[in-house]
């Protein structure tokens, strides 16, 4: 096993960020399409993933529910056959979160199974009560006792089973289960986020019949059986939208390559009301910077409103726009983290509850960051790209979970940031 590297990224700010980048496949798209491989006996091939810590510590999993996967050059092929085990361990399942989604599949198919709790994080205490009922609800048993779950399953329900809340991973974990439910289940009060339709897409092509995905109501036609995956990974909306934001911090001009524009409509429509020019071209999403942009409150939301993994990443664009605006988190309780390392790069930054009052300052100045999470780290890399002087962001573990090769895609545009060993 390799030694737990503590990388940084230093950064000398205040280059215009030009050229063209390729928007990598999602990871949060990715790894429920992993875990979808588990729905049946036969060979999955995913494509278009990206190589990413978490996309590991999905492959790792896979291996131990006995399944064996290897990933190589964007590709995950899951081998046909094995046993599935009905665990999925703490030592995995609290690398990742996401891990949890694993017990929609291992239901589906051993009647029983045996999960990890994930435990809180950073940005939350990010409950898993909204999975663990609408499981109930679809005839599961459920308990938690010595930090696992617990779940088995006499009779499926089918017929109508509403969520708690559009919760995106208890959406993709009833879905899973669902597809192999005698009868017709009907998901109401469903997430719509892109990762769902991404979701059925992946599962019809293992031949699951489902209908109404990208809507709060899923119908689903449970099979008997399903073959394995054969499914091309769409492209992230969120690191299409950081870099979207390297563009407009750094004043640059920036062609995202396979942007997923039907993904980005809120986020487009946010920078443009800032003063962006972002034009969709036949050869993608392209972001210019024109003249100086303008303060514009938010609030995040369920899609399709403004996501919260772009949440950060806005609040460093406005924390360097004149003017005043509000930035109000309404999804997740905790995910102001970023805002203490700003206030320390000179940022003008109030916090009264979900709501941050931000008042632009005409630049900041570079200092040693720390990184909390993944998308907080984005947005001190970003903070870093504008500041004056050094930036040295450090714990970039968080940035290696969600970004590809974040440091090179951005030297290729023209940043001065280079990856070093702490
Ligand atoms: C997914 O998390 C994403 N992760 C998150 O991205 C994203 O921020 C989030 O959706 C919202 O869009 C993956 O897809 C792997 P939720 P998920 O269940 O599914 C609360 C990133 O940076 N909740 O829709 O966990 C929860 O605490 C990550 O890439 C409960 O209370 O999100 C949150 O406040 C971070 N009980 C809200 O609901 C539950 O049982 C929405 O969570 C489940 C969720």
């Amino acid at each position: 096993m390799k030694p737990f590297r503590l990388d940084a990224f230093v950064i000398r700010g205040g280059k215009r960020l030009r050229g063209t980048v390729r928007v990598s496949g999602s990871k949060n798209s990715a790894l429920p399409c992993l875990f979808a491989a588990i729905l049946s006996d036969e060979e999955s091939v995913i494509e278009n993933v990206p190589d990413l810590k978490d996309i590991r510590t999905a492959v790792a999993l896979l291996g131990r529910l006995g399944r064996k996967a290897h990933f190589e050059d964007g590709r995950v092929v899951v081998k046909a056959g094995g046993r599935l085990k009905p665990e999925a361990p703490y030592d995995l399942v609290s690398r990742m979160r996401a891990s949890v989604v694993v017990l929609g599949p291992i239901l589906a198919r051993l009647k029983k199974a045996r999960v990890s709790l994930p435990g809180g994080c950073a940005i939350g205490a990010r409950p898993v009560n909204y999975h663990l009922s609408v499981f109930r609800r679809m005839g599961a048993e459920v308990s938690v006792s010595e930090g696992y779950i617990h779940a088995k399953v006499k009779t499926w329900r089918a017929g109508r089973v509403r969520l708690d809340f559009p919760s995106v991973g208890a959406t993709e974990n009833a879905l899973m289960a669902a597809v192999l439910v005698p009868g017709r289940t009907v998901l109401t009060n469903a997430a719509r986020e892109p990762e769902i339709p991404a979701l059925a897409d992946c599962l019809r092509t293992m031949g699951a019949k489902i209908f109404g995905d990208g809507t709060s109501t899923i119908e689903v036609e449970g099979m008997e059986r399903l073959s394995g995956a054969r499914y091309r990974v769409v492209a992230d909306r969120i690191e299409a939208g950081t870099f979207l934001t390297a563009a407009a911090i750094t004043r640059g001009s920036v062609l995202l390559k396979d942007a997923p524009v039907d993904h980005m409509a809120s986020t487009i429509d946010l920078f443009r009301k800032a003063g962006m020019d972002v034009r969709e071209t036949p050869d993608g999403l392209l972001a210019r910077w024109k003249r100086p942009l303008k303060p514009v409150s938010v609030k995040t939301e369920i899609f399709p409103g403004f996501p919260t993994d772009m949440q950060a990443q806005w609040m460093v664009l406005m924390s360097i726009t004149p003017g005043r605006c509000r930035i109000t988190e309404d999804i997740f309780e905790n995910r102001f983290l970023h805002a203490q390392e700003l206030l320390r790069m000179g940022a003008r930054i109030d916090i009264k509850g979900n709501t941050a009052s931000v008042e632009g300052v005409k630049q900041l100045s570079g200092c040693p960051l720390m990184v909390s999470d993944l998308r907080a780290g984005a947005a001190l890399v970003l903070a870093g790209l504008a500041a004056k002087g050094e930036t040295k962001v450090l714990r970039v573990y968080h940035l290696d979970r969600g970004y590809e090769s974040m440091e090179k895609k951005l030297r290729a545009l023209g940043a001065d940031i280079r990856r070093v060993a702490v």
